[in-house]
């Protein structure tokens, strides 16, 4: 028994392949289509929940075009692949990505508040604000959001689905069949919203869940990205390239959400990894080297350098010219990933095959060697607040089957990851509170207020 800080884990699944996997689907134990097999996505939640992972995480996008990544290309809705999960598994939490760009606060939280009922408490949102501005063309508008936009317009999405998910108090429904009483009508709250972007008038009709509300998770990059992370985020998805960048990031994201107030032990860091596993710390070397090697496709590489750039297209430049100067195209799309590309080749006066070459060029990553070096590894950014957890990438069956069956043993003997889930809820196994009905709180203090003067 032991009372250290414990890993969280999750597993993130791109069936067929996500950017720069263009490959992957080769895998012999990869399903075809395995992005739209609900089969194969069970099989995987079961795997993940026997190692008592707490959640698994499905990315998703609105947008695509014939140079998109296999996953991208053909893919389950989350909250309907996520339903069916549901069912299918007991203890896995089931975070969905959904925009706040392209949908209705009413509608998803109504969506989110019935994944909650059917799993237990053991949903999850992904909160994004969508850096594909195609998607604008798919949903009526010209144009997608600017950042301040809708950035704002995603916390008041936020803010609003939360406040729908109070609408019934917990004991809203005493069912009576003797005094033939179904509802407590004081028990059921409207919102009564209006803002800039939003107006709901509530109630939400659907009741609360056991861990209250499902969990909120944020992922963006930019200012005002990191800001509504700091603002609403209960959990963090992001990428973490080394353990120094990984605690500036870890560090900077609690000390925004603890100068609005926020406790900084109830917000889970969780970046998304990719894991080699070999015998020795040198196979897992060569495993890396040679998957990555496998994806290599330079074509396919500078059509998919598009994507942050609102899909500009790369193909019409010289290759052998300094990079050119686009940035201006990605204003509206994944800007802080364009960014970061073109002060790459800015600093290193790369062409643009340069770049290219750079980006998908086979590289050493952090989480590689033995079981024994990975639980190590894993070990030493938890301990050195690098994270509070880690997003598996799933990527190919048999190095996954590995971290499961090899790494995960070690770190449960090392008191590192739990044994046994905590709990049957999302937020439990997190170890985040359940947020108290804004009403059913309001009520109790003006009960006690009384008491307390007399
Ligand atoms: C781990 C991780 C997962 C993400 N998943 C999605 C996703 O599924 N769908 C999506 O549209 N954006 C996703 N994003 C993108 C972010 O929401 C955000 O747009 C991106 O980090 C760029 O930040 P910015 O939009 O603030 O510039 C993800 C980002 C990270 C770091």
């Amino acid at each position: 028994m032991t009372n250290r800080r414990q890993l969280k884990l999750g597993a993130v699944t791109m069936g067929a392949g996500g950017p720069g996997h263009h490959y992957l689907w080769l895998d012999p134990e990869i399903p075809g289509d395995a992005s739209v097999n609900i089969k194969w996505y069970i099989e995987q939640a079961r795997l993940a929940e026997a190692a008592k992972f707490d959640l698994i995480f499905i990315v998703d996008s609105q947008f695509i075009t014939a140079d998109s990544p296999p996953h991208y290309l053909n893919r389950l809705e989350p909250m309907t692949l996520l339903a069916a999960l549901a069912v299918s598994t007991t203890h896995l939490g089931l975070v969905a990505t959904m925009t706040t760009s392209y949908n209705d606060p009413f509608n998803l939280a109504r969506r989110l508040a019935s994944l909650e009922l059917i799993s237990g408490g053991r949903s999850g949102w992904n909160v994004v604000t969508s850096g594909d501005a195609g998607a604008a063309a798919n949903f009526s508008r010209e144009e997608h959001y600017d950042y301040d936009t809708r950035y704002a317009r995603g916390l008041e999405f936020v803010r609003v689905a939360q406040g729908l998910w109070d609408s019934y108090e917990q004991d809203a429904f005493p069912r009576d069949r003797q005094a033939r009483r179904f509802l407590d009508p004081t028990r059921q709250h409207a919102l009564h919203h209006k803002g800039e972007h939003f107006t709901v008038a509530g109630p939400l009709n659907i009741s609360r869940s056991p861990q209250g509300q499902p969990v909120i998770f944020q992922a963006g990059d930019s200012e005002q990205g990191r800001d509504l992370g700091a603002t609403i985020g209960e959990g963090i998805f992001t990428h973490a390239p080394s353990i120094e960048a990984g605690q500036a990031f870890y560090r900077e994201i609690k000390s925004r959400a603890a100068a609005k107030g926020r406790d900084r032990d109830h917000i889970i860091v969780m970046p998304g990894i990719t894991v080699f596993v070999g015998d020795t710390d040198e196979q897992a070397r060569e495993i890396e080297r040679e998957l990555q090697l496998a994806d290599q496709d330079f074509d396919r590489s500078l059509a998919e350098l598009g994507r942050p750039f609102a899909w500009h297209d790369f193909r019409q430049y010289d290759l052998d010219a300094p990079f050119p100067d686009v940035l201006h195209a990605a204003e509206r799309g994944f800007r802080t990933q364009a960014e970061k590309i073109v002060k790459l080749a800015r600093d290193r006066n790369f062409t643009l095959r340069q770049t290219v070459e750079f980006l998908s060029a086979p590289k050493p990553t952090p989480f590689v060697g033995s079981p024994q070096t990975v639980a190590d590894i894993l070990q030493r950014w938890l301990d050195e607040r690098a994270l509070d957890g880690a997003n598996i990438h799933i990527g190919h069956p048999a190095q996954f089957r590995r971290f499961l069956d090899e790494v995960v043993p070690i770190l449960r003997e090392r008191g590192v990851f739990r044994a046994e889930y905590e709990s049957g809820t999302l937020r439990g196994n997190l170890g985040i509170p359940v947020p108290e009905n804004r009403y059913t709180a309001t009520r109790l203090a003006a009960e006690r207020e009384p008491a307390g003067v007399s």
